[in-house]
């Protein structure tokens, strides 16, 4: 332990990378953190590797392979100290107890690599905020407003750019209600929790039948459920990376051979394909890119997001949703569409890293 508080105090600069996480995309976590970990350059940075128990929540310092994180198998008593946040703004940093005495680790800046509830939607960044620990990537309030789908389509909305129409459902519903609101945005519709990501929780409802137990799914995984008018055409998403200056990867496309976008599609592409850049026109590109830049900015975004549209058989754009830790391992889309841009996976992890640090 010694040894390794030495190292950390040296000139390089040290940035806790945080994984896992009390949500259900921790499988997720761990992906996308082994890929950015392994793209960091050690000769200026010395990463902190912090994993948050999937259950409890408890934060520890990794010490071990990270080879382990990607198989899932880095909580071990030997490679984890217990750590714990320190809200004293002159350590900037967390504790740890060596024996039985509290030593503390100062951090110059994070980066969660959380993917969910209690990671992308503004609570860690809060904590990091409270700590004095500069984050990479979105803050608080921007964390939150992407996570909640139905505030940041009001805000998006209401800032002219189109978004599917949409009502929300609260846990104490009456069923009469619920059919009258689906009646009038028509089948099908999409019904999904408020606050979630990797599709966990949503359903393609196609006729009134499947309705309620959607909305009961839904509201396994998020207090209020979201029903969404269904949009025609193909989904899209941008790659914007930056804060003051913005850079913007090519865009991407979904392809779909059926139902829609699900977890197991998501991680598996069976049935469906991602196109980089995607098939559409160099005008059609360019007015994607323009909108994703315009919701980033709309929605307070900072560091990296990705920006998710859809893309109408008429050519028009409607906002579905913000990523703002997206997938980062070397085949997500993220930085896929950065490199087809021309920036490579460890340049995109190199510009993060420099961001606040
Ligand atoms: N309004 C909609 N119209 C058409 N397809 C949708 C709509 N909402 C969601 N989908 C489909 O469901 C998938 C997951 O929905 P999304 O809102 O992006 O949730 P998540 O945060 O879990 O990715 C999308 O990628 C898309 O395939
Ligand atoms: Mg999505």
């Amino acid at each position: 332990m010694k040894e390794l508080k030495g190292t950390i105090q040296g000139i390089k600069k040290t940035v806790a990378v945080f994984f896992g996480g009390c949500s259900t995309e921790y499988e997720v976590s761990l992906q996308s953190a082994y890929s950015v970990i392994k793209g960091i350059d050690m000769e200026r940075y010395t990463p902190i590797l912090i994993g948050i128990d999937r259950k409890s929540g408890q934060w520890f310092w990794y010490h071990g392979d990270v080879e382990r994180i990607k198989e899932g198998r880095w909580q071990t008593k030997e490679d984890c100290t217990p750590v714990f946040p320190s809200v004293d703004r002159t350590v900037h940093g967390f504790c740890y107890l060596d024996q039985t005495d509290l030593q503390t680790v100062s951090l110059d800046a994070a980066l969660p690599v959380l993917h969910g509830k209690n990671g992308e939607d503004g609570t860690i960044q809060g904590i990091l905020d409270l700590m004095g620990v500069p984050v990479i990537g979105c803050g608080l309030l921007a964390s939150a407003l992407c996570m909640d789908k139905d505030l940041a389509h009001r805000i998006v909305g209401g800032c002219g750019i189109r978004v599917p129409e949409s009502v929300a459902v609260q846990e104490d519903f009456s069923e009469e209600e619920l059919f009258l609101k689906a009646q009038r945005l028509g089948y099908p519709l999409f019904v999904k929790p408020v606050r979630s990501g990797s599709s966990f929780g949503i359903t393609k409802v196609l006729k009134a039948e499947q309705l309620l137990a959607a909305v009961h799914t839904a509201l396994e995984h998020d207090s209020t459920a979201l029903l969404e008018q269904m949009v025609d055409g193909f989904e899209v998403g941008c790659a914007v990376l930056g804060t003051k200056e913005l850079l913007v990867g090519e865009v991407d496309e979904i392809e779909l051979s059926e139902g829609f976008f699900d977890y197991t599609e998501k991680y598996t592409l069976k049935t469906s394909k991602i196109h980089v850049p995607a098939r559409i026109s160099s005008e059609q590109a360019k007015k994607i890119k323009e909108t994703a830049v315009r919701i980033y900015r709309l929605l307070g975004c900072s560091g990296f997001a990705r920006v998710d549209m859809f893309l109408t058989p008429d050519g028009e754009i409607y906002f579905n949703e913000v990523n703002t830790i997206p997938g980062f391992t070397s085949h997500s889309r993220y930085p896929n569409m950065l490199k087809a841009a021309g920036m490579s996976f460890e340049e995109v992890i190199g510009r993060l890293m420099d961001m606040e640090v």
